[in-house]
C-alpha cells in the first residue's frame, strides 16, 4: 500500500519548507571556499574540524552527532537519490523546454524571465526533495496569486510535463512516484484554494 509513504512524504515537505530565521540560515550554509559558522542540525557555533563535503561545498557542524545526522539526511533524501544537483538541474531545463512547448500552458510564462524561473524553479524543487539548501524564495500561493485563470487543468498539465521529463530520463519508476506526490502536495497552494478548515 503506497498512500502511507506517500502521505508522510508530502508532510515531511511541507514542514521543510517552514522558512528558518533568515539571519542563521545564512550563517549555516557554506560558500564556495569558505565553511559555514552555524551548524545547520543544532544552530549552536560550528567546530571548524567537524566537517564533510558535498557537492563541492564544506559543511561544518557542532559536534559528530550532528555531523552524522546531517550525513544520514543527505544519503536518505529523494534528491540524492535522483543523482543531486546536476541531475536537478538538467531535469528542470528539460521540463521547461517540454512546458514551453505546450500550448496547454505556455501562455503563463510569456512575460516570464525565464533564466530566473529555472533557477527558482531548480532551487525551490532541490530543497522540495531535501537537497542541502533550504527554500527561501516566495512561498507556493504568493508565486502563483497572480495567474489569472489559472485550474486544475494547468496544474495537470504541469504535472504531465514534470512526470514525462523523469521517465525521458530514465528515472526510476519508484522515484517518479515520490517526485509527483511532492509535485501534487503544492496543488491547492499553486492553484491558492482555501486552506482546509478555513
Ligand atoms: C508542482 C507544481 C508547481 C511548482 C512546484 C511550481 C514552482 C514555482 C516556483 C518555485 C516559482 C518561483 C517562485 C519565486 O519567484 O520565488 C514559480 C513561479 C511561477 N509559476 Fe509555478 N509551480 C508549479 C505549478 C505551476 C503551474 C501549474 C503554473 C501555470 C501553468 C505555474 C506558473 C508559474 C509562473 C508563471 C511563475 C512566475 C510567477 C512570477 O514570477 O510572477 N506554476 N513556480
Amino acid at each position: 500500500m503506497k498512500i502511507f509513504p506517500l502521505a508522510a512524504l508530502a508532510l515531511a515537505f511541507l514542514l521543510s519548507l517552514t522558512p528558518a530565521p533568515a539571519a542563521d540560515s545564512a550563517a549555516s550554509l557554506p560558500t564556495e571556499g569558505k565553511s559555514n559558522t552555524v551548524c545547520p542540525i543544532s544552530g549552536k557555533p560550528v567546530n571548524p574540524k567537524i566537517t564533510i563535503e558535498y557537492e563541492g561545498l564544506t559543511y561544518a557542524f557542532a559536534d559528530n552527532a550532528c555531523r552524522a545526522k546531517f550525513k544520514a539526511a543527505r544519503e536518505a533524501s529523494l534528491y540524492h537519490k535522483l543523482g543531486g544537483k546536476a541531475a536537478i538541474d538538467a531535469a528542470v531545463e528539460a521540463f521547461y523546454v517540454k512546458v514551453l512547448a505546450d500550448d496547454r500552458v505556455k501562455h503563463f510564462f510569456s512575460d516570464i524571465n525565464m533564466t530566473r524561473q529555472r533557477r527558482k524553479q531548480k532551487e525551490f524543487l532541490s530543497a522540495a526533495f531535501g537537497g542541502p539548501i533550504p527554500w527561501t524564495g516566495k512561498d507556493m500561493r504568493k508565486a502563483h496569486a497572480n495567474l489569472p485563470g489559472l485550474n486544475e487543468t494547468h496544474f495537470n498539465a504541469i504535472a504531465e510535463n514534470l512526470k514525462s521529463t523523469l521517465e525521458d530520463l530514465k528515472i526510476k519508476p519508484e522515484l517518479i512516484d515520490q517526485v509527483m506526490a511532492i509535485a501534487g502536495s503544492v496543488k491547492d497552494d499553486v492553484l491558492n484554494r482555501p486552506k482546509p478548515g478555513k
